[in-house]
């Protein structure tokens, strides 16, 4: 199967607020991070608001629906603040994550099947509003199943258990994790739905997911902002593109 279309790149820029936060001031800003991710070629940006505002704080988000030209791609939970703060927003799309107080970053996927009622009341006045919802999953196919029963427009497939395999050599299961992502990611295609993967890719495990012909758009953070560290913000967003394309066309790098 050819390629649907363009592979597009989300940067997430979360850890930019996780460094500012470090010292409570005002820099380095996530704003301007942003812009110039922007500038680099990123398609959309990506910004969660998590509950305790660890990182990115409202002010953020205002200043993001101000300034940007890309979509931005607001994650949040299911909860009732964070609809109503994405109601009056109104971004181009809402992921919703699943989000514990407790954990360091998000875990799982979202748990849809057993709450397919309450998530699908919680989306529809999202759709209504015009932002095109997407919900972070795990390659399951009871969850792509409800995720497209409750009506969202877009699967965010959870690459996070694929990249600690690689990242701890365990490379069965790395083997195992990505043969499922590419099953489920035809699976959730067929049905209608669009596919997006994103959480913990590097340099090192990009290209096999920016092979997947279904995958529309992968959203990339921590690796990045870490990378900027060593070469700048440009020159990463720079080389992560450039082994998306590559992937995409079926080159290796
Ligand atoms: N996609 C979703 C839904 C996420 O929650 C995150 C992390 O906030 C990412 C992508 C990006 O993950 P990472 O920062 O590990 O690249």
């Amino acid at each position: 199967m050819q390629p649907l279309g363009q592979l597009r790149l989300g940067v997430n820029i979360d850890h930019v607020a996780t460094v500012r936060n470090a010292r409570g001031g005002a820099y380095p800003d996530p704003l301007r991070a942003a812009k110039l991710a922007e500038q680099a070629g990123a398609d959309g940006i990506t910004a969660h608001l998590r509950e305790d505002r660890r990182h990115i704080s409202d002010a953020d988000i205002d200043g993001l629906m101000e300034v940007l030209s890309v979509p931005l791609n607001f994650e949040m939970a299911a909860t009732d603040e964070m609809q109503k703060i994405a109601l009056r927003h109104k971004p181009h799309a809402v992921c919703v994550v699943p989000e514990k107080r407790e954990e360091r970053t998000t875990e799982g996927g979202l748990e849809v099947a057993r709450e397919e009622n309450r998530l699908a009341h919680f989306i529809a006045p999202l759709r209504e509003a015009g932002c095109r919802v997407s919900i972070f999953i795990a390659a399951d196919r009871k969850q792509i199943e409800a995720a497209a029963r409750i009506g969202a427009q877009v699967i965010e497939l959870h690459t996070g258990a694929y990249c600690d395999a690689h990242a701890e050599g365990r490379f069965d299961d790395r083997d195992a994790e990505l043969a499922a992502l590419r099953e489920m990611s035809a699976y959730a295609h067929s049905l209608g739905l669009e596919v997006h993967a994103g959480h913990g890719l590097t340099y090192d495990t990009v290209a096999p997911i920016a092979a997947f012909p279904e995958v529309m758009e992968l959203n990339i953070g921590h690796f990045i902002i870490g990378e900027a560290i060593f070469r700048g913000l440009t020159p990463a967003i720079h080389e992560m593109r450039r082994l998306m394309d590559l992937a995409r066309t079926g080159e290796t790098a």
